[in-house]
């Protein structure tokens, strides 16, 4: 995907709903050398975001919108994106859905991670739906976001045993380990291929 030029980093914006640990993992991994992407901007929906919190400690400007009026918030998101110059966009733990019309606008710039082994448990509380179908894998994926849900193409997957005991507490906490690795890996792989 050729979206920079020269040798600056690509300008991203993270999207977050809540404590923003891919959020930070993003961010760790955006200061290495080996980071196509530096962290421009983070957006949330809900102003008590815990994630919040890296905008002040790594001086990234932030910005919340409710996405209450969707229509009107998304117009003023892209006006933000593009007066930051902001190139690619990833989702970390963001709980809204865009609309077309605004996925249309950022086509093949738009990433998400997604706590399931895709098109395995699209949607909500993956993990529960993985135990209680008794699967021996779970996992997390990368992907490009598309108009549907939790669809669009798959850029890394990580497997990730399910074991005995797991609760969904216990698996989450486990998935989530993996997926601060696979994002930084996903982005790598669409920029260095
Ligand atoms: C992560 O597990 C992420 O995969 C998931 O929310 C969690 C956010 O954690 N995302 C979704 O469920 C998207 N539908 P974080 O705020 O600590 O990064």
């Amino acid at each position: 995907m050729a979206l920079s030029t020269g040798h600056s980093k690509i300008r991203a914006a993270v999207f977050i709903s809540g404590t923003g640990s891919n959020l930070k993992s993003l961010i760790k991994f955006s200061k290495t050398s080996k980071s196509p992407i530096s962290i421009d901007f983070i957006i949330s929906n809900n102003s008590k975001a815990k994630g919040l919190n890296y905008a002040k400690k790594y001086k990234i400007k932030k910005k919340i919108l409710s996405f209450k009026n969707k229509n009107l918030n998304e117009k003023k998101l892209l006006t933000i994106l593009k007066i930051n110059n902001i190139e690619l966009i990833c989702l970390a733990g963001f709980m809204k859905i865009l609309s077309k019309k605004f996925i249309k606008n950022f086509k093949g710039k738009i990433l998400n991670i997604h706590p399931s082994l895709l098109p395995k448990y699209k949607g909500l509380n993956t993990h529960k739906r993985a135990l209680i179908n008794k699967e021996k894998y779970s996992g997390c994926t990368v992907h490009f976001v598309s108009s549907k849900l939790d669809s669009g193409k798959i850029i890394l997957q990580k497997r990730v045993k399910i074991l005995k005991n797991d609760t969904d507490v216990s698996l989450a906490k486990r998935i989530l380990i993996e997926e601060h690795k696979l994002y930084p890996k996903a982005i790598l792989k669409i920029f260095n291929p």
